[in-house]
């Protein structure tokens, strides 16, 4: 019989129809959050963390609170995962005593045996590989801005790195159009943009590579994320010439005629994005970042207390 449990480790753990769900799902928390209170009453959900956080460790913590739940969190930052016992011996204990295990980790590869040995839901909550629960976040906060997704074109500038490939998966599977401008030698993995493609081509979305920034025309947002990721040991000098060129700035916005900007936070301010963009009218940034808190409930709601979301409009 097939495992049941829902694991999210990335965004190709649902079908459209759920992601439009948690999607609903979020929009209605974000609305009436008193009606979720409960949603949690009598879970404990482990959070766990071998790379820094601000954004993702606040909102879990206080979403599972909304939601009536606890929060155990687990720093794991010394490099010790793995080291004093095993993932699998982490896994399986750790699933004795929670509902839920939500991890950010250095390697997407912990995450996959993490899941093998869990007895409870992983959510990613960030690797190398994949962002989704920012995704999820970047899906709201477009939808609050678009009517109609499919409509909207979103280009992602700069490393091809854990945050694109969560976009590429979202824009196949949620329904937009992606463009990815990233440098030659930093783009997104072939095997994510192809899986995303051929879910794009079958719904007739477009997703384009490219390194130029010609492409952006006709472009409705534009999205960037730091041009070094935690991890990642490209030196500061390195990264600005290779990424400088796809910097946001107003002189940018304002020639392709740009009308958002989105960035899933921290801003490296002057690297990736100038203030004027991050602080402009039409930065989406603190949307992003406060929809993280919605999305991040959706998805817990999903996936511990489905029955909340029964008839829901
Ligand atoms: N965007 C994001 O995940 O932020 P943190 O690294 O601060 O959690
Ligand atoms: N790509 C970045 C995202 C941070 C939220 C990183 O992995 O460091």
């Amino acid at each position: 019989m097939k495992n049941a449990i829902k694991h999210s480790l990335s965004l190709k753990d649902f079908e459209t129809d759920q992601l439009v769900a948690i999607i609903r799902a979020a929009k209605r928390i974000k609305q009436y959050p008193k009606l979720f209170s409960e949603a949690l009453s009598g879970k404990t959900v482990a959070t766990l963390y071998e790379k820094p956080s601000l954004r993702t460790r606040v909102t879990f913590e206080v979403g599972i609170n909304k939601l009536g739940g606890r929060c155990v969190l687990l720093d794991l930052s010394d490099g010790g995962l793995g080291k004093r016992e095993s993932v699998k011996d982490l896994s399986q204990n750790l699933s004795l005593w929670v509902d839920a295990i939500v991890a950010r980790v250095h390697s997407h590869k912990t995450l996959d045996e993490f899941k093998v040995f869990s007895k409870v839901p992983i959510i990613n909550s960030l690797s190398d590989w994949y962002h989704p629960c920012q995704a999820l976040a970047d899906i709201l906060t477009l939808e609050e801005q678009y009517s109609d997704l499919e409509k909207v074109t979103l280009a992602y500038l700069g490393d091809g790195n854990n945050v694109a490939h969560s976009l590429l998966n979202a824009s196949a599977l949620y329904g937009f159009n992606l463009k990815v401008i990233t440098p030659k030698n930093r783009q997104v993995h072939p095997n994510v943009l192809a899986f995303a493609q051929s879910i794009a081509d079958s719904k007739g979305l477009r997703i384009e590579t490219s390194d130029s920034l010609d492409t952006l025309a006709g472009v409705d947002v534009v999205y960037t994320d730091t041009w070094i990721s935690m991890g990642d040991n490209t030196c500061e000098s390195q990264a600005r010439s290779l990424f400088m060129p796809y910097q946001v700035n107003q002189a940018l916005m304002e020639r392709h005629g740009i009308k958002f900007f989105m960035h899933c936070q921290p801003i490296h301010r002057g690297l990736e994005a100038t203030d004027d963009v991050c602080d402009g009218q039409h930065s989406l940034i603190l949307n992003q970042s406060e929809n993280r808190l919605w999305a991040q409930c959706a998805l817990l709601v999903y996936t511990l207390a489905p029955e909340y979301l029964q008839g829901a409009e």
